[in-house]
């Protein structure tokens, strides 16, 4: 439990670090990389994850490297993770919600993100509210069962 803790700490406290960092996708949409390539994820788990600043580093070693903020990621440990300082994205703890269940099911990541590509800051570009889902749900023939998306209900 104790070391557990201590992990939960430790990550907590990396990611804190990573949020002072500036990234804009609309800078990025040039060079085609795959959302996974950041987001691993969102192929296969439930939660998209955020990428380490060990992964920014593979092009930024080079690329920018004596711009300010390309600075401030580099002095960043490597596994601190890049993340929002406040999401844009979320749903309440009480719904269920895969993002590898969305891939497979062949939803693309634009039906609920938007085109990220152009934005240098992301905004929500839908609210997460049970018709949004489940207007998807009917069309689509996914689940409409009230306990396949909120996992406490019998
Ligand atoms: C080069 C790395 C990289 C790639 C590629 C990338 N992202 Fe991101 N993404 C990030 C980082 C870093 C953040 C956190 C900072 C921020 O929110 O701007 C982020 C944040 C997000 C968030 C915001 C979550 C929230 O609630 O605030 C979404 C959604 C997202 N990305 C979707 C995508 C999608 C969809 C793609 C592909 C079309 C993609 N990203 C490609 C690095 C990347
Ligand atoms: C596949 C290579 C690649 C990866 C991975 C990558 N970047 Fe970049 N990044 C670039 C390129 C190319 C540019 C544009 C450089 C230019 O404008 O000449 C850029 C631009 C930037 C800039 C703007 C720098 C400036 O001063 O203009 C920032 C900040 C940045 N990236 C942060 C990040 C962060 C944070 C991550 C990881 C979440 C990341 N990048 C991952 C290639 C990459
Ligand atoms: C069916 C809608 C839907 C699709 C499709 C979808 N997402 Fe999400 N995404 C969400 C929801 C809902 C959240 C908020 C989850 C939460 O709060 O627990 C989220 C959160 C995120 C986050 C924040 C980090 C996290 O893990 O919570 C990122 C990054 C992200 N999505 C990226 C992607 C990428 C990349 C794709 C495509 C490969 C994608 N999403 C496809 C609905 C979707
Ligand atoms: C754009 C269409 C679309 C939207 C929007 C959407 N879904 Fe889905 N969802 C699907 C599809 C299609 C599947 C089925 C995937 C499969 O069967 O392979 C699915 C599957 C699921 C599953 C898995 C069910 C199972 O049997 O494993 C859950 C849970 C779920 N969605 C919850 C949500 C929630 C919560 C939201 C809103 C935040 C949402 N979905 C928004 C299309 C969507
Ligand atoms: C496809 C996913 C999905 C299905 C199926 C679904 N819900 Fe929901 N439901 C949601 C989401 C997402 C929210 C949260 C919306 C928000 O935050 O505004 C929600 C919110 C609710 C709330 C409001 C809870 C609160 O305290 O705000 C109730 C009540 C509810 N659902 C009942 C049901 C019932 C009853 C069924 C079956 C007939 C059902 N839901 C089926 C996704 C779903």
């Amino acid at each position: 439990m104790r070391l557990t803790r201590a992990l939960l700490l430790f990550a907590a406290a990396v990611t804190a670090a990573g949020q002072n960092v500036e990234f804009s996708h609309k800078k990025h949409a040039p060079l085609k990389l795959a959302c996974t390539h950041c987001h691993a994820g969102a192929a296969k788990a439930e939660r998209a994850t955020f990428p380490e600043a060990s992964r920014c580093m593979i092009c930024h070693k080079t690329v920018k490297a004596s711009s300010p903020a390309i600075k401030r990621l580099a002095a960043l440990p490597a596994a601190s993770r890049i993340a929002p300082a406040e999401r844009v994205f979320f749903i309440p703890d009480f719904i269920w919600f895969s993002h590898g269940a969305h891939a497979a099911g062949k939803v693309e990541c634009r039906s609920c993100h938007g085109d990220v590509w152009q934005k240098d800051k992301l905004t929500a570009e839908a609210v997460f509210s049970m018709k949004f889902c489940v207007d998807c749900h009917k069309e689509r023939g996914a689940t409409l069962a009230c306990n396949g998306c909120h996992e406490l209900l019998q």
